[in-house]
């Protein structure tokens, strides 16, 4: 065979697969093309053996022949390949479309409960004057209760607090300083200083009580835990709690378990102290209770009330709450109503 004839031929394979190459659309043409052109039974294998016809000075051409048909064929199945890739790619994409003009989803983001946000923020109030938490159950003994803060069976104080009975000696507890007794137990003797958040229970029902609501206690005892340190802490958490500007008063009351006792009111946010229905034209707003720990809860706490003193303050989770966000009825804190709470969602 002469080596012009053998160019020609390659020639004319080249264009061949070409022209074939143009029509494949998928991988199997594609696997079809590479046998039919590079494959065994290929022209261009069949070519191979033709070797030895060749006279020795041609061989050198030949295989360079060879080899060129071989390099272009193959370049001819890979651009193949590629378009035919490019256009999968193309396809998918298609498919896939983005329309990055659309508004995005919106997801629905939860929040604090406003229960949960009063709780956070008086914790942390008290957790940077280094008071440490206590807890206590909810069902709790009368003693725990009632008889070892001072309020003893048949007391008329015990009117105060409609309690829950659930068996003998035994009550849903009306107040968080039931803690108290827990905590002096445990403390035996020794200086105190922790707030007990918590739930109580009481026969109560309108709109601004409920037979749930929670309450934050305070206990502090040390050898000289004083009313005046009383009265500084609880005016720092009221304007911590309902800003800078409000005035605190302190008036004289009654709860069996502290001597002296005291209530503390802020004053109005809604007038500003001129009065007005909110604050039912006193200017004040009550706000907590507290008072020095009498000597008899001390004592009946296994404390030795000549040498120590302690002070402690009682206030409503839920009272602040509806005061701080203007909330009328204190049962939408229990209702689980997204509406009403998504008011409270921070953006
Ligand atoms: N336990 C009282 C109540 O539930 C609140 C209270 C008042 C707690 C005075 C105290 C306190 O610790 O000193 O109404």
């Amino acid at each position: 065979m002469e080596i012009n004839e053998i160019r020609e031929l390659a020639q004319g394979e080249i264009q061949k697969a070409e022209e074939a190459s143009k029509g494949i659309q998928d991988a199997v043409a594609l696997n079809l093309f590479k046998s039919s052109y590079l494959g065994k039974k290929s022209v261009l294998s069949s070519l191979y053996p033709k070797l030895k016809e060749i006279p020795s000075e041609q061989k050198k051409e030949f295989g360079r022949v060879l080899s060129q048909m071989r390099e272009e064929l193959e370049k001819i199945l890979k651009s193949a390949q590629d378009r035919i890739e490019e256009e999968q790619l193309r396809l998918k994409m298609e498919k896939k479309k983005v329309d990055i003009t659309l508004p995005g989803y919106f997801e629905n983001v939860g929040s604090l409960h406003p229960y949960q946000a009063v709780v956070r923020d008086i914790t942390d109030f008290f957790l940077g004057l280094g008071f440490t938490i206590a807890d206590g159950p909810e069902v709790e003994t009368d003693e725990n209760n009632f008889e070892r803060m001072n309020i003893p069976k048949d007391h008329p104080a015990r009117d105060m607090q409609d309690s829950f009975s659930i068996g003998e000696g035994i009550v849903l507890r009306s107040h968080t300083s039931s803690v108290q007794a827990r905590v002096m137990e445990e403390s035996k003797g020794e200086m105190v200083k922790v707030i007990c958040p918590g739930k109580v229970y009481r026969r109560d029902n309108d709109a601004t009580h409920s037979h749930q609501f929670g309450q934050v206690e305070g206990l502090v005892i040390s050898p000289n835990a004083t009313f005046a340190n009383l009265l500084e802490i609880l005016t720092l958490l009221l304007r911590h709690l309902f800003g800078e500007k409000r005035e605190v008063r302190f008036r004289p009351s009654y709860f069996p378990f502290t001597e002296p006792s005291i209530e503390a009111d802020i004053s109005c946010f809604e007038c500003g102290g001129k009065g007005c229905s909110f604050c039912k034209n006193s200017g004040w707003i009550e706000i907590l209770g507290a008072g020095m720990v009498h000597p008899n809860v001390l004592r009946l706490n296994g404390y030795d009330d000549k040498k120590m003193q302690g002070f402690a303050f009682g206030l409503g989770i839920d009272r602040v709450a509806m005061l701080k966000y203007g909330i009328d009825d204190i049962k939408k804190l229990y209702e689980d109503d997204v509406d009403f709470l998504s008011q409270f969602r921070k953006e």
